[in-house]
């Protein structure tokens, strides 16, 4: 057996925050935004609804995709930076609302990268025998932590959650390839100080051009394949122009990449599942099909993945 996803979900809040809006709240524009970072909107989590409610929503999409039952799982893994609380974890709530009874659960903080971090954690669980059924969610209100007099930062990011149930596949099916980083050197290129993210985006910009390109092609290699093989490139959605740089380089078209950040912004750690969602219900994922997913973020981290979708 192999490790694979056997059902995915997401979930974004209703209000829509577009960069007319932005607009009126500093001194930046519809054009600037589009151009600079591809994002046109993003979703804002209401006053009352927390990450742990919106990585909820995505969890049930996932279960019922999955057609599996909350007291079948083994472990809930949230990646997430801007969980309800230090502690208990988004993770725990999130097993009591479940009703999860048997499944352990812990955050994983890995920024961007972290529903990377957290599928390549469910993978050593699943593949060692422990556990069978593993729930790895990304989830985040970057909304609470944004700096909104912060023109450099205030327009990239919006709110959201994804997940996805990990289990036993066909061998032929499911992770074929893994990669995940750290250089903690650079963690001063973001972080959160004062409650708020700080950004030297062309710092993180020459590092994530450098870096996503680089794992994508280093899974593809790995699971030996080569780069015409990939049938679906699913990037994390910071700008659309470091998307590019990692579909160039695997040199696939522009329909076999991703592309929500113009509806969504920058969701952190759920902007990689909820775009698998999406995709994958709107068909454009299929049985068999060779896809890799690909993060970078704060830390600084970054991960990648070569999946062959499919049970
Ligand atoms: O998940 C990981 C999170 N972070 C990222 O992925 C960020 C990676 N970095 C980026 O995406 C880009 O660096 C940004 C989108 C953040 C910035 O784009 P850039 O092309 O690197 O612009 P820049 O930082 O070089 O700034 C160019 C100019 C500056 O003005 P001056 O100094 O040249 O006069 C900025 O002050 O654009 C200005 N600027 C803005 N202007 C209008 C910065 N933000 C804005 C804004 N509206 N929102």
């Amino acid at each position: 057996m192999a490790t694979g996803i056997i059902g995915v979900g997401h979930y974004v809040p209703k209000r829509i925050l577009t960069n007319f809006d932005l607009e009126k709240i500093v001194d930046t524009s519809d054009e600037w935004i589009r151009t600079r970072t591809g994002i046109e909107e993003r979703h804002i989590a209401a006053d009352d609804e927390d990450t742990s409610d919106m990585a909820y929503q995505a969890a049930i999409s996932a279960l019922e995709d999955a057609e599996l039952s909350a007291s079948e799982l083994d472990l809930i893994l949230v990646a997430t930076i801007t969980p309800d609380h230090p502690f208990p974890s988004v993770a725990c709530q999130l097993q009591a609302k479940l009703g999860a009874t048997k499944a352990a659960a812990m955050d994983i903080s890995a920024a961007c990268a972290g529903f990377m971090y957290g599928m390549v954690t469910a993978k050593q669980f699943i593949d060692s025998g422990v556990y069978r059924h593993v729930l790895v969610i990304g989830a985040e209100k970057l909304s609470k932590i944004t700096d909104w007099e912060d023109r450099n930062t205030c327009v990239l990011f919006g709110d959201g959650a994804g997940a996805a149930v990990l289990s036993p596949v066909q061998e032929d099916r499911g992770i074929l390839s893994f990669e995940l980083g750290a250089d903690g050197t650079g963690g001063h290129a973001l972080y959160q100080e004062d409650d708020k993210i700080r950004m030297n985006g062309r710092e993180v910009f020459k590092f994530a051009v450098r870096q996503m390109p680089e794992s994508a092609v280093h899974v593809v290699e790995q699971a030996g394949l080569d780069k015409e093989d990939v049938n679906y490139l699913i990037p994390h959605q910071a700008n659309v122009r470091i998307m590019e740089a990692a579909r160039n380089r695997l040199g696939i078209s522009e329909e076999k990449m991703a592309y929500s950040i113009n509806k969504y912004g920058n969701t952190s750690a759920a902007s990689i599942p909820i775009a698998l969602s999406e995709d994958v219900k709107q068909g454009k994922i299929n049985d068999g099909d060779l896809v890799v997913l690909v993060g970078f973020g704060g830390g600084l981290t970054w991960g990648a993945i070569a999946l062959r979708w499919g049970k």
